[in-house]
């Protein structure tokens, strides 16, 4: 019998340039670069670039990247079509994953696999991720999709085409922390899925696809709903007691946005993002969200069984606050994640096109042996 590593914890399967996560000291590096400083100085453009290429742009570079993006950035007729025949009520985010994998029905250069034309393809997903999510947004209301503006970045684009408003300068540099702070996490559990699917050298769209899947799920992308559901359940500051004390303590029921496979200290990035989601609210005069999740937070931090199992906010937690504040709705609050987590996605993909070896674990047989065969007659 071999010992058995449930949920592959501690085991390294692969090796990346891509992010490095240091869970006992809580920090975050993109191509050795800190997150305070990306998110202090960088755009997500220019972080998804980092990603991409391995270096951070001039300024050339970055304009011109910024544009091939925009230049991709439309939606076309037979996106539109499909999507108004979608259930309104589905979750948002399987109407994402199907579009993604419709854009690769659409796309002749599917199956090629080489460098060129993957990195072409890493583009078109960046780009087609907001568009696809800030369509639905709108066609589920009943309402027309609006065409990107080519002049603004991704950030800006994605709130513009949601709420038909310009943001401010401040909710697009919100944004893009947020957006930042989502692009890569190393071997997480959708990064992992993209990377085994790439790994029998299937294609990048089912790669990106089987991606969206895990992400779904409340243990892992869907967390920020789920957060922001909390939230709204305890509906007001001064409730986060009673919940505490009754829901978390007497039912058993975890925290959503709290703990973390391998941050075993405070998520760095929940400490960003803490403060912006602080920022907004108390620009838009409305802080009971914040204070709810600060509040809750407060008496997670100092009761014994989050602080023996040392489990903390993790980067759901106020980005959920963040994005509430930026009028995101809860449920579509994962395909946000997955519009930053797509340069992640496709950079993992293109590394392990790179070194490819086919991703096949194997598991340790615990059934039972030598049954009798029982012909079904006799059954
Ligand atoms: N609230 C209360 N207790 C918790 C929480 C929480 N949020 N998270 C973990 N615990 C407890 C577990 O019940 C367990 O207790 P036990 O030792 O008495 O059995 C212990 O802490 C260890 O937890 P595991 O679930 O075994 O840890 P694991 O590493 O497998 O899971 C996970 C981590 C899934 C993130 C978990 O903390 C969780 O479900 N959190 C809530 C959902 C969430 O926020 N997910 C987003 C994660 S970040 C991301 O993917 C982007």
């Amino acid at each position: 019998m071999h010992e058995v590593a449930k949920g592959l914890a501690g085991i390294i399967v692969t090796e990346t340039t891509a992010s490095m996560v240091d869970g006992s000291a809580g920090h975050l590096t993109y191509r050795g670069y800190a997150i305070e400083d990306l998110t202090t100085y960088a755009n997500y453009e220019e972080t998804a670039y980092l990603l991409l290429h391995q270096r951070l742009p001039n300024l050339h570079e970055l304009t011109d990247f910024q544009q091939s993006l925009g230049t991709q950035m439309a939606l076309e007729p037979h996106f539109v079509e499909v999507m108004q025949r979608f259930p309104k009520n589905c979750h948002p985010l399987t109407i994402l994953r199907t579009l993604i994998s419709m854009l690769g029905v659409y796309d002749p250069t599917a199956d090629d696999n080489s460098l060129e034309t993957e990195l072409h393809k890493a583009y078109r997903l960046i780009a087609y991720t907001p568009i696809f999510t800030a369509a639905w947004s709108r066609l589920r209301r009943g309402l027309t999709p609006i065409p990107p503006d080519k002049n603004v970045g991704l950030a800006a684009n994605l709130l513009y085409m949601h709420t038909g408003l310009i943001p401010t300068p401040a909710e697009v540099a919100a944004l893009n922390v947020y957006l930042i702070l989502m692009a890569d996490h190393s071997l997480n559990p959708s990064t992992f899925t993209s990377r085994v699917v790439a790994s029998t050298d299937s294609d990048i769209y089912s790669a990106i696809t089987a991606a969206l899947g895990a992400l779904k799920g409340p243990k892992h992308g869907g967390a920020n709903e789920a957060t922001m559901e909390m939230f709204m359940e305890i509906g007001n500051p001064e409730n986060v007691p009673s919940f505490f004390t009754e829901q978390v303590k007497g039912k058993g029921r975890k925290i959503m946005g709290f703990g973390h496979r391998v941050y075993r200290t405070t998520d760095p990035r929940s400490v960003i993002l803490r403060t912006h989601a602080e920022t907004l609210a108390k620009n838009s005069d409305n802080t009971r969200w914040f204070d709810i999740a600060a509040g809750l937070e407060n008496l997670a931090l100092a009761d014994p069984y989050f602080m023996e199992r040392r489990i903390y906010a993790n980067v759901d937690y106020y980005s959920s606050v963040l994005l509430y504040m930026l009028g995101i709705e809860p449920d579509l609050m994962p395909l946000v994640f997955a519009i930053g987590r797509m340069a992640g996605w496709v950079t993992h993909i293109l590394e392990q096109r790179l070194e490819n070896r086919l991703i096949h674990p194997e598991a340790q047989y615990i059934g039972e042996n030598d049954r009798v065969w029982v012909k079904l007659e006799d059954r």
